[in-house]
């Protein structure tokens, strides 16, 4: 099949674009860069490179602006816009069309969910508060209104993503590697996660199967508390962690942002199990193991 991807060159996309070209997929890449063979699309203000969507059976929209930063009021613009108005002109795109891609696949984040403590959430749970949250809201109702236009939409809402490459593990291994790691604030928030492999698995059976549509939460059957995910990555690097840092340093250093590490969410996959899928990596420790050993 012909697939239109965004976000095709960041740590999500880059694995999932080279296991859908493995599997025989042909892949247009859309991108703010220029390079051999990509669809420039500059930004979110521009209209999205209709000339990509031809003759492509399915969109995975993954783009976005990082959130691991801290959120000036102009980094939330890039974030939200990155998301809620690249989204709105990919729809656009599509109506435009005549012959339509039947399925478009868009990230969202376990961040819809906002702070919760100890509830257990799952895709009926209503949205959180807080920037994230109604981020995500006004995400995925852009990318509801593919819906009107007969395109089936999957929403995933990926937790904490787990790869070696990028993402938030890629961050803390040299910090659990110097002892320096530790639990964050006061360790007991509920941290949902993925392996990356689960994730490209999620994307592919997405394509694959006509009736999977709506919002699935994207993250392993077994979230974990803060202080868990801690004691497991020290016990597979056989490095103590040390340091716990309190909240208010973490408030101190990321600002707002500080938000993503502290929330709890305590997010359970019901969709993707109901509907039959396989997790590969349904434990943070052997997850974690595979990963790093
Ligand atoms: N990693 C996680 O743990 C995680 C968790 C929850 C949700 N997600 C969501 O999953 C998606 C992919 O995540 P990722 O970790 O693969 O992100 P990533 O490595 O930062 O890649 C995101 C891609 O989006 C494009 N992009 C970045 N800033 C942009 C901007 N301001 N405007 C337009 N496009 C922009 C970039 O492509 P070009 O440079 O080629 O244009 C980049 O390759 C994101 O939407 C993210 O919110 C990720």
């Amino acid at each position: 099949m012909r697939i239109t991807m965004t976000g095709g060159t960041g740590f999500i996309g880059s694995r999932v674009r080279a296991a859908l070209e493995a599997g025989g997929h042909e892949i247009r890449l859309i991108s703010r860069r220029s390079g051999p063979g990509y669809f420039r699309w500059p930004s979110p203000d521009a209209p999205f490179p209709a000339a990509s969507l031809e003759g492509a059976g399915a969109v995975i929209h993954l783009a976005g602006e990082t959130v691991a930063q801290r959120w000036s009021a102009e980094v939330k613009r890039r974030i939200r816009d990155s998301r809620v108005l690249g989204t709105q002109r990919l729809v656009e795109a599509l109506a435009a069309m005549q012959e339509r891609p039947q399925v478009l696949i868009c990230a969202s984040a376990t961040g819809y969910y906002g702070d919760r403590g100890e509830e257990v959430l799952d895709e009926t749970s209503p949205p959180g508060r807080g920037f994230l949250a109604e981020t995500c809201v006004e995400w995925e109702k852009a990318a509801v209104q593919a819906e009107a236009l007969g395109v089936r939409v999957v929403r995933l809402r990926f937790g904490m993503v787990l790869g070696r490459d990028g993402g938030a593990l890629k961050k803390m291994l040299p910090v659990f590697r110097l002892c320096l790691g530790g639990r964050l604030g006061g360790g007991q928030q509920w941290m949902p996660w993925i392996h990356l492999d689960d994730i490209v698995a999620l994307v592919q059976w997405a394509l694959a199967e006509p009736e999977v549509a709506g919002a699935y939460n994207a993250v392993a059957p077994a979230p974990v508390r803060n202080a868990d995910f801690t004691r497991a990555l020290e016990g597979i690097l056989g490095r103590p962690a040390m340091f716990a840092v309190p909240a208010w340093a973490l408030r101190a250093a990321m600002g707002e942002a500080a938000e993503i590490v502290l929330s709890s969410q305590r997010v359970m996959p019901r969709a993707a199990l109901n509907a039959g899928f396989r997790f590969r990596h349904a434990h943070v420790a052997d997850a974690l193991r595979a990963l790093l050993s």
